[in-house]
């Protein structure tokens, strides 16, 4: 047996390896529950990682921490519809600032932001393989190309009538 001044290398370093197992546990465990967490609420609302640090044992800023190094975890509330304007370059030169514009005047909110009442967040995301309907928005899994202003109405009307019902 290993003993430095009256401390035993062997049974110390056997617990360490306890420890970081127990630790890398907790941590697949963290992110599996995070992901939970987002499809329940929608985002991660801070009263129930507060009561996922003290569950798990691990640090509320390290909760923190992991779930802001993946951007797919939000920590505000999210809209019914996630409205996402199109800015690649095919829909950029056919008309995708208009759109957005459009939109944040509507709706009254900036890209990132959602609505008060939830009915929608707005972002932009890059080409999404739709080029040919360029420009195009998608609204939660759906795509709607080859927007007219007299279409980005259309969709407005779709998104606010469907304000309740979950359709769009
Ligand atoms: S650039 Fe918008 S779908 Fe490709």
């Amino acid at each position: 047996m290993d003993v430095v001044e009256g401390l035993d290398v062997e049974r110390e370093i056997g617990r360490v390896g306890e420890i970081l197992s127990e630790y890398e546990k907790k941590r697949g465990v963290l992110i599996t529950t995070l992901h939970r967490i987002q499809e329940e609420h929608g985002y991660l609302p801070p009263e129930v990682l507060q009561n996922l640090s003290r569950k798990l044992g691990l640090p509320l800023a390290e909760i923190y921490s992991v779930a802001s190094f993946y951007h797919q975890f939000h920590f505000t509330p999210r809209g019914r519809k996630i409205v996402r304007v199109c800015m690649g370059t095919a829909c950029h030169v056919r008309g995708a600032p208009k759109v957005l514009e459009r939109l944040q005047e509507h709706f009254k909110i900036d890209v990132g932001e959602t609505t008060p009442d939830l009915t929608m967040t707005l972002e932009t995301v890059g080409c999404v393989g739709c080029c040919g309907l360029a420009p195009v928005v998608t609204i939660n899994e759906e795509v709607v190309g080859e927007l007219t202003p007299k279409k980005v109405d259309d969709v407005i009307e779709a998104i606010e009538r469907s304000n309740g019902d979950g359709k769009a």
